[in-house]
């Protein structure tokens, strides 16, 4: 990193909050791969990270929340943007969850098109904006993060703020025929060109995100300028230019290994189990979210006992389930969903000594999480659509005996560098899925090892630094930050046709 300060602005700041019954306020660090690989850079250059603490101002009122964020973040600045109760629903619940979640996640069936989630989202993403210009001088990074934020850069650019710009999607980006759908997808496209780079997790991303510029932006007198290599493009428009890169996300390898090393509850596990008869674990872990397919997970599993009774109490399912977004309504309907499954794949098949799922609702700590990951043979990640998914990254890293098996969706975007040695499935196949749990579960250890020691090697060359470094040292250019702002080429909004 060079001597510039670098400003993230994501929506959620990390960190937990919650207000205990006595009134104190508790806060935890946020457990992502975000927060782990860039404190410590925004600590080492005066940086500053810019957010929103994920509660609505009325819920503070006397100010206590606000103070124990500002003393939490050792190092760096944390700077608040606080959001009220009817942004909450329209740009929060409304807009990004309801609107560009859905979309971007081939779940346009759930999108609600409401004009009042736009303009609010408008709102919310200006006000972001104008905190970062607050904050922001002339030589600083000004790195955004995800879909809840796309406006941050064209408001910022408004603001005539020429800094360096970059932005990173976390979530995929769609096909054509389904971004077309959103009213206002002109204005999302046009608002992304004001970033100088835009980065994505797969080449699938980039490839649907030019070829809707293509489609959508089609006035524009856009080239393809030069493929840097081959996950960089930069087109140009006139004189101005944009990198559009992907860099998968990962985690901080090593840490994980650290932790599994060290574990010790899975050391006291392991001393309990001792005398015990073996059984197999299959582990899902899951925020409650429609596109992670556990419904799918569920009846893939119920198949293969029904398949292979001979596994009868031989294999558990443990399924944890992260709350999440609970106060939009699908969540909820699908967390009743999960639950009447599990129930009726307990009520069937169980015994006195074997309850099949093991199914919990709650968030885990690091330490508990690390431990299920050693213990568990098969890692089973079913999503519908996924950007990534790092519970896959997690758990090839603590999977330190290499033994591990990893079961992974074809549509999750990891399956695009994991998908010689996972073993892939299509979770809408049910017999497909129920097969490759039987095959995962009988395949032999020397294959296991080879697949899982290339797997690890995959997640250690490409950590959570690696991508922090090759989006960074994709932005240098000289030339980026003095380039013409976009709209001197779009003069006004074109049909969005
Ligand atoms: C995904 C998104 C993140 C988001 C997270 C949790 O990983 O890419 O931007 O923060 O889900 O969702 P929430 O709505 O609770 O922030």
């Amino acid at each position: 990193m060079d001597k510039n300060n670098i400003i993230i602005v994501s929506n959620r700041l990390p960190f937990i909050l919650k207000k205990t019954e006595g009134g104190n306020v508790e806060v935890k660090q946020g457990a992502g791969g975000l927060v782990t690989a860039m404190a410590p850079i925004l600590r080492k250059g005066n940086g500053i990270w810019i957010g929103w603490p994920g509660y609505v101002q009325e819920e503070d009122s006397d100010g206590t929340m606000l103070s124990a964020i500002q003393t939490a973040a050792s190092g760096y600045s944390v700077k608040p943007v606080m959001i009220n109760q009817e942004e909450l629903e329209n740009y929060y619940v409304g807009f990004a969850n309801s609107i560009i979640w859905p979309l971007f996640h081939d779940s346009v069936d759930k999108c609600i098109f409401s004009l009042e989630y736009w303009e609010s989202y408008r709102v919310v993403n200006k006000k972001f904006a104008l905190t970062v210009s607050h904050h922001a001088d002339d030589s600083d990074f000004l790195w955004i993060h995800d879909y809840q934020l796309l406006l941050v850069g064209s408001e910022l650019r408004k603001m005539t703020m020429k800094n360096r710009i970059g932005f990173f999607l976390h979530i995929p980006f769609p096909p054509v025929d389904t971004f077309a759908r959103c009213p206002w997808r002109f204005e999302l496209l046009s608002a992304m060109l004001e970033y100088d780079i835009v980065g994505f997790q797969t080449i699938q991303d980039k490839r649907n995100f030019i070829y809707c510029l293509k489609k959508i932006i089609r006035h524009a007198d856009f080239d393809i300028k030069a493929e840097l290599d081959e996950t960089i493009t930069e087109l140009s428009f006139g004189n101005r230019r944009v990198r559009i890169g992907v860099f998968p996300i990962s985690i901080d390898y090593k840490e994980f290994i650290l932790q599994a090393k060290e574990n010790n509850i899975f050391k006291r596990v392991q001393e309990r189990r001792k005398n015990e008869v073996d059984s197999k674990i299959l582990l899902g872990v899951d925020r409650l979210d429609y596109t992670k397919g556990i419904p799918e997970k569920l009846m893939a599993f119920e198949h293969f006992l029904t398949l292979f009774p001979q596994f009868h109490e031989k294999v558990h399912f443990i399924q944890i389930v992260v709350p999440s977004r609970v106060e939009i309504s699908t969540y909820a309907e699908l967390k009743g969903r999960i639950e009447q499954l599990v129930g009726e794949i307990n009520g069937k098949f169980a015994t006195y000594q074997w309850r099949p799922v093991q199914y919990l609702f709650r968030a885990l700590d690091r330490n508990e999480l690390v431990s299920l990951y050693r213990r568990s043979d098969v890692a089973f990640i079913a999503s519908l659509k996924d950007g990534m998914n790092l519970i896959c990254k997690e758990f090839c890293a603590s999977n330190i005996d290499e033994k591990g098996i990893l079961l992974l969706s074809e549509f999750a975007g990891a399956a695009q560098q994991f998908y010689q040695d996972a073993i892939l499935v299509n979770p809408h196949d049910i017999e497909g899925t129920a097969r490759a749990i039987h095959r995962a579960l009988v395949m032999p250890l020397q294959e296991r090892r080879q697949r899982m020691h290339n797997l690890r090697q995959n997640v250690k060359n490409k950590d959570v630094f690696w991508w922090l470094n090759s989006f960074y040292n994709a932005t240098i250019d000289e030339e980026l930050s003095t380039f013409p702002r976009v709209d001197e080429y779009f003069p006004g909004k074109v049909a969005n046709s």
